[in-house]
Order: C-alpha cells, then structure tokens, then sequence
C-alpha cells in the first residue's frame, strides 16, 4: 500500500472510532478499575475529563443547570450529523429518520431501566410534561396537586387547565431540610381528595437540587387512586435510577441538562396503561393500540440534534454513570461541607447524601439573592444564577463534570468573605 493511502486508511479508522482524540477515552480504561467512590476525588483523572470541553475562560461556570455544555466528542458527532443529513437531504428523511429516532428513544431506554415501548424523544421537559397535564381528559372539579417549588411553565399549563376545564389546582410547599421521606409524602397525601387526578412532583427540585422520595409518594397516591407525574427534568444522566423502580405514571425530562445532549432534546415516558389515553400536542394518525408513537408526532425539526443522542449516551457510558454521580455529588458536598456552618450562610439543600447530588442552593443573610449572583460574577468572576421563591433565597450552584476543586475553593472563599 502505497504511503499516502496508508495514512489516509488510518484516517478514516480513526474518524469512524468513537470518542477518537478523547481525553476521557485515553483515561477510561484506568478510570474502570478504581471504585467510583475512591476515583470521585481523584482531581488528575477529572482534569483528564476536563480537557474534552471547550470551557469559556472569562468566568468559572456553576450554572450547568440551564443547560450542560457538551464534551468535543458529541459536539463534533454532531457536527458530523449535520453535514450527513444535509448531504442526504430529503432522502434522509423520508427512509431512514423514524427508524434511526426509535433507535436514540431505545438508548435513552436502556440507561433508566425502562422499555423502549413507553419511551418517546421530545424536544424538552416541557413538552413531555405539558403534554401530560394539557393531554389528559380533565373535568369541571378534578383536582391536581404540585408544589410551590415546581417548575414555573409546568404551573403555567396547570392554570390553563384550570381556566379551560375548571380543574381545582393545590399546591404544597416542600421543605429544604425534611426530618423523614414520610414528613414529604404526608404533605401530598394531606393535599389529595377524593376528587385529585393528578399529582405532579420533582424527582429533583430545580432550585435547590433536593431530591424526593418518588417511589413512596407514587405508592402513597395510588393507594388513593391517584396518577403521579415526575419532573425528572434534572435527573437524567445525573444521578441513577430506573424508572421502573420509581412506580410512576408519567416521567419528563431533558436530555439537554445532564445527558449532555444537544439543545433541543427530552423524554416522555408514559407506563403501558397511559398510553392509549392522552391526547398528544400534534394529532397522529391511527395506530396500533398501545404504539406511544402516537404522542411523538412532531412535524420538520432538526433531527441531527436527536440522532446525537446516541453519541452523548455512549459518552455518558465511557465515563459511567456511577463514576459521574459520585463525582457530582461529590464536588456538592465538597463546598456545601466547608461554609455548612459559617455564620450568615444558609445552605437549602439537605445534607444526607441521597437527598442531592451535583446541585445545591446558599444564601447570605442580608444579601438579596440577584445581588449575591451579580457580586459573584462582578467580583469574583464566578457565574451563579439567583433565586428568590418558594422559600428559596440563594444561588444555584451547579457543577459539572469539568467543575475543578481549586474553582470551588475560589467560590468557597468568596462566600465566607462576602458574609464577613
Ligand atoms: C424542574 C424543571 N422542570 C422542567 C424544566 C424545563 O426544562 P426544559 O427547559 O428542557 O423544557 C426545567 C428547566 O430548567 C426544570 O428545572
């Protein structure tokens, strides 16, 4: 073989290797053998991870929450997604779209547990869950539960559900620092009546990053007949679960959060019973009875976004989900453990360890919540986001996967010299 086909063979085999050019490939395979508890601190294979993101270096980032930025392995397999469905164009679409998008709903599946079955990619949580709540068949005195603490554009399609079928909403406010599971679910079996149809609850509370105890809450409201939705927005490729396990009705989330897939990206899974009985956002045509692809209509979108699901996911793997969840909690119990007890600073996260993981929420006594966000960015270069609801004063602090202890030391030392 002649020099310059050799090299170009090579290319190419490098090309169609995943993760090929990966820090975190190049460092898995030792990552595998250490314990994910024991590797969670180990701050030279997490600057190994560090290095496959592109990181904007004006601010450390303790926003992920918004949005994950993703590693360079999915971002140029989905570069690469463009350009193949640009060069096959309609042809793309019209043949193979459908089958290569029931393969991503397939791979998203298999990470929580669940069948591919009840399993359909949307693009965000709050089109899955809004699809539940607006889809479901509402009459005049039906009642909905959530708390005060969930996500605004889900109560939003609660009120409008209200204003078109007279459906009577309650609304329960969930404690930053439960004693007991039991204290969380008697706030929402006091809410149901016999009239309540729906409940609606966060796996984890967006702004303080507090995780509930879902399964005991769905057992709880089907014992009263009562069908449970989870906002599980956050949840996916953060920490793990099955969603089986949880015994919920309906589970939403992103996949552009945690999973670290492309913008526009998230999951509906409705269980086997449901499927047949929501009314879907964009009517489909008849299918077979229980096919949930008749929720999944969805008109011309970019595909290339969902066909990088399968990449994120395989990234997700190659780093492993428990690895992942130990270090997030980690890094959480890191900062919050070294200003938990300072004077003028509150943290509203619990601290038991499987009541959070990556997120938490601090405040500052005597400093407003969008001030504290602005100091921290103004002073200390540090980008926060600032809450002040729902019993909540403080920023969200986020870390990620790329989130270094030295930045954290950075963050912790602001704090204690702002509540000085
Ligand atoms: C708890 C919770 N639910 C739902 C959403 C909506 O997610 P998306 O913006 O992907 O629709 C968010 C977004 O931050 C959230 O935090």
């Amino acid at each position: 073989m002649k020099k310059r086909d050799f090299l170009k063979n090579l290319s190419l085999v490098a090309l169609a290797t995943p993760f090929y050019g990966s820090a975190l490939a190049s460092h898995a395979e030792k990552a595998s053998k250490i314990p994910a508890h024991k590797l969670a601190s180990d701050e030279e294979f997490w600057l190994n991870v560090r290095q496959d993101y592109k990181l904007k270096p004006d601010y450390i980032n303790l926003e992920s929450g918004y949005y994950n930025i993703i590693p360079t392995p999915t971002l140029e397999a989905l570069h690469k997604n463009i350009d193949m469905v640009n060069y096959e164009g309609s042809f793309y679409m019209r043949t193979v779209q459908w089958a290569n998008k029931k393969r991503m709903s397939e791979k998203v599946a298999n990470i929580i547990g669940a069948r591919k079955e009840n399993i359909i990619i949307t693009r965000n949580a709050t089109e899955s869950l809004d699809m539940v709540i607006k889809g479901m068949d509402w009459k005049a005195g039906d009642e909905a539960v959530y708390a005060i603490q969930d996500y605004g554009a889900m109560k939003l399609m609660f009120q409008q559900v209200a204003e078109r079928f007279g459906v009577v909403n309650k609304e329960v406010s969930v404690p930053n620092h439960p004693k007991t599971d039991e204290e969380i679910v008697a706030l929402y079996e006091k809410a149901i009546t016999d009239k309540t149809k729906l409940l609606m609850v966060c796996h984890m509370i967006n702004i303080t990053g507090h995780i509930l105890p879902i399964k005991k809450i769905c057992q709880m409201a089907h014992s009263k007949g009562v069908k449970v939705m989870v906002d599980g927005a956050h949840c996916i490729g953060h920490f793990q679960f099955d969603i089986t396990d949880l015994e919920c009705d309906f589970y939403g989330s992103s996949l552009h959060k945690w999973l670290a897939v492309p913008l526009g990206t998230g999951l509906l899974y409705v269980a086997d019973e449901h499927v047949d009985t929501l009314w879907p956002i964009f009517a489909e045509h008849k299918t077979e009875p229980g096919d949930i692809a008749r929720l999944n209509h969805t008109g011309t979108i970019p595909v290339y976004h969902d066909l990088t699901i399968e990449n994120a996911v395989d990234y997700y793997e190659l780093l492993g989900g428990k690895r992942k969840e130990a270090r997030l909690r980690y890094l959480q119990e890191y900062w919050t453990g070294k200003v938990r007890n300072e004077p003028k600073i509150i943290i509203n996260t619990p601290k038991e360890s499987h009541r959070a993981c990556g997120i938490a929420n601090v405040g500052i006594e005597g400093i407003e919540p969008t001030d504290l966000a602005k100091k921290l960015l103004d002073e200390y270069a540090i980008f926060t986001v600032g809450i002040n609801y729902a019993n909540v004063q403080g920023c969200r602090i986020t870390p990620n996967v790329f989130t270094t202890t030295k930045e954290l030391d950075t963050f912790v030392n602001a704090l204690k010299e702002m509540a000085s």
